[in-house]
This record gives C-alpha cells, sequence and structure tokens, in this order.
C-alpha cells in the first residue's frame, strides 16, 4: 500500500479511538486513564504488545486495563511466575502474558497463544520473547521511564498490509 495512504488510514483509526500516538502520564491514575481508552476500543483478536524496561508501568497498565474491561476492581496480579493470566467476560476473555521467563518462543503454545490470539483480547509483556510469533496485526505500546513518576508511552498500529 502507498504510504501516504496508510499514513491517513492509521491517523484516521487512531482520530476514531481517541488514542494518541504519544501519551505522557504524569502518575500511575493518568496511566490508569489511558488503559481506560484502551479497554473502549479492544476486541476480540486485537493484541496489545507492551515494551518497556522493569518498572516501566507494562503491568500498572495491564491491570487498569482488565479492570476497567471488566468493569470492577478484580484482583490483576502480574504473570511474572504464572506467565499467563485470563480474565473470562462473556465471549471475549482477556489473556495477561508476561513472557520474561520464556525461554522459547514456541513455549508460548502451551500458554494457550493460538486460543487467546483467536478468541480473546491479548496483552503481552516483553513481547520480544516472541521472537518471528510476533503477531504481524497488533498495537505496540513502548514506555519510557523519564522519573519517579513520569512515563512516556508511545503508540503504534501495525497492520499486516501483505
Ligand atoms: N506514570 C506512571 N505510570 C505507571 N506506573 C508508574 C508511574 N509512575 C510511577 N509508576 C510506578 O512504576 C511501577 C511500575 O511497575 P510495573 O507496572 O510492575 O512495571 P513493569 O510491569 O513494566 O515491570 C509501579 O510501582 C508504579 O506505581
Ligand atoms: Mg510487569
Amino acid at each position: 500500500m502507498n504510504t501516504r495512504i496508510y499514513k491517513e488510514k492509521s491517523r484516521i483509526i487512531k482520530a476514531k479511538s481517541m488514542i494518541p500516538p504519544t501519551f505522557t502520564s504524569n502518575s500511575e491514575d493518568q496511566t490508569a486513564d489511558l488503559a481506560q481508552e484502551f479497554a473502549k476500543i479492544l476486541g476480540c483478536g486485537d493484541v496489545l504488545c507492551l515494551h518497556g524496561e522493569m518498572g516501566a508501568g507494562k503491568t500498572a497498565f495491564s491491570r487498569a486495563l482488565i479492570r476497567s474491561y471488566l468493569g470492577y476492581e478484580a484482583e490483576v496480579p502480574s504473570p511474572t511466575f504464572t506467565l499467563v493470566q485470563l480474565y473470562e467476560k462473556n465471549e471475549t476473555a482477556i489473556w495477561h502474558f508476561d513472557l520474561y521467563r520464556l525461554n522459547d518462543p514456541e513455549d508460548v503454545f502451551e500458554l494457550g497463544w493460538e486460543e487467546a490470539l483467536s478468541s480473546g483480547i491479548t496483552i503481552v509483556e516483553w513481547p520480544a520473547r516472541l521472537g518471528s510469533l510476533i503477531p504481524v496485526s497488533r498495537y505496540d505500546i513502548s514506555i519510557s521511564i523519564v522519573n519517579n513518576d513520569v512515563r512516556v508511552f508511545k503508540i503504534d498500529k501495525v497492520c499486516d498490509h501483505a
């Protein structure tokens, strides 16, 4: 696809969803505000890849998104050791992966990966662990730490144009 048209299209997608391409958060509460915008637009088959170093706020963002999507203050532990946590809601569950401890990308299939992609909303911390298994259509969210309280979110919608 022509690059200019692609840029136009992605701008429209972002405009419709009220999700800015970059977002500066000054507190965990402001991060939750951004997460709530995502909770409104995500649906079955959507994948969110959260990039950023340890302590960037990947889990804080995921927790706020999951709670907003579920509509109640669910307990949302970090999947550091379980690698995945599943939250059911009607037909579309949310799957929250933390792949930091994944040894081999192929091991993700044992965690319900295919079911997550086909029937759920998928959130992934440490998505680089997937190697070439990273889904071609996804939201890439890169979080950088500015200081103790401030984080910058860079958001890209990546589409499969093949
Ligand atoms: N603006 C912010 N957004 C999100 N988390 C923040 C922010 N400012 C400070 N924090 C703190 O940073 C930490 C982020 O931890 P966590 O979400 O577990 O990171 P990660 O999952 O990326 O390793 C939490 O202690 C949180 O309170
Ligand atoms: Mg985490």
